[in-house]
C-alpha cells in the first residue's frame, strides 16, 4: 500500500527523488490488490530504508516474519549479495503462492523462499540457519514479543532486529484500546526491544513506525 494522494507536497518530493517504486514493484502491488490480498505492506519509504540498512551492515542472511505478498521481502532480496539468502515466514498459503509467483518473475527466487505456517511453529525449525544478519517482524503483533526471543536467540552482534507498526495506526498510546491483545503484544514489544541490555535501539518514525535495535 502506497498511496501518492495521501503525501504531503515534501514526503511526494521524498518518495518522487529517494523511494521511487519500480514498474516491477508497482505490478506487484496492484496484483496483490486485484488478487484481494490486504493493502498492509510497508511503503517503499521503509523498502528503501531496508535496503539501507542491508547494504551498510553487509548483511547476506535475512529472516523475515510476517511476508505477505512478497513486497517487502522483494526490496530486501535485491539488496542482498548474490550469495544473500532471505526467509520468510507466512501464515497464509494463498499469501506464500503469490509470493512464490511474484519472486520468481522478479528473478529472486534462488535467493529468497518463503515457509508457510504460524511463525512460532517454523521458527524453532531455523537453527540450522542462524545467525541471521537482519531480522524484520511484520506479522500478528500479539505474538511480538515472543518473535523478538527468538530473533535474540537468532543473532550475533551486529544482527539488526526490527519490528514494524510500533504507534498501530496511534492506537498503542490510545487510553481506550490498552485491552487489545494487539496491543499489549505491541507494548511489551516496544518496551522490551529499548530495555533489553543485549540492544541498542530505537524507533524510527517511517509510515507507522520502525523499532529498531542492533545486537552489542
Ligand atoms: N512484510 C509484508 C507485510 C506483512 S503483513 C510487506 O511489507 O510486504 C502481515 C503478514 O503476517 C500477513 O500476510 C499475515 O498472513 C501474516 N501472519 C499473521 N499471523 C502470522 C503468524 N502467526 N505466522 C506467520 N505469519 C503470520
Ligand atoms: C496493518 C498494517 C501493517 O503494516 C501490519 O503489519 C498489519 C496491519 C493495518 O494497517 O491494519
Ligand atoms: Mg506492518
Amino acid at each position: 500500500m502506497s498511496k501518492l494522494s495521501n503525501l504531503s507536497p515534501y514526503e511526494q518530493f521524498l518518495r518522487e527523488n529517494f523511494h521511487t517504486d519500480d514498474p516491477a514493484l508497482q505490478r506487484l502491488q496492484a496484483e496483490a490488490e486485484k488478487e484481494g490480498l490486504p493493502p498492509i505492506s510497508i511503503g517503499p519509504e521503509q523498502g528503501k530504508f531496508l535496503q539501507v540498512l542491508i547494504q551498510a551492515s553487509g548483511a547476506r542472511k535475512v529472516l523475515e516474519v510476517g511476508c505477505l505478498g512478497g513486497y517487502s521481502g522483494a526490496w530486501m532480496a535485491r539488496a542482498l549479495p548474490a550469495d544473500g539468502r532471505l526467509i520468510s515466514l507466512e501464515l497464509e498459503e494463498k499469501h506464500a503462492a503469490f509470493t512464490r509467483r511474484q519472486w520468481a518473475s522478479l528473478g529472486l527466487a534462488d535467493k529468497a523462499e518463503v515457509r508457510v505456517g504460524p511463525a512460532l511453529d517454523t521458527l524453532p525449525g531455523l537453527a540450522e540457519e542462524a545467525p541471521f544478519d537482519l531480522i524484520f517482524i511484520d506479522a500478528d503483533k500479539n505474538n511480538y514479543p515472543a518473535y523478538l526471543e527468538w530473533a535474540l536467540r537468532y543473532s550475533k552482534s551486529g544482527t539488526i532486529i526490527l519490528g514494524d507498526n510500533v504507534s498501530m495506526g496511534g492506537r498503542l498510546v490510545d487510553q481506550d484500546r490498552q485491552e487489545s491483545p494487539a496491543i499489549q503484544g505491541m507494548r511489551r514489544f516496544a518496551e522490551a526491544m529499548a530495555a533489553d541490555p543485549r540492544l541498542v535501539s530505537t524507533v524510527v518514525p517511517y509510515a507507522d513506525g520502525i523499532a529498531m535495535g542492533v545486537v552489542k
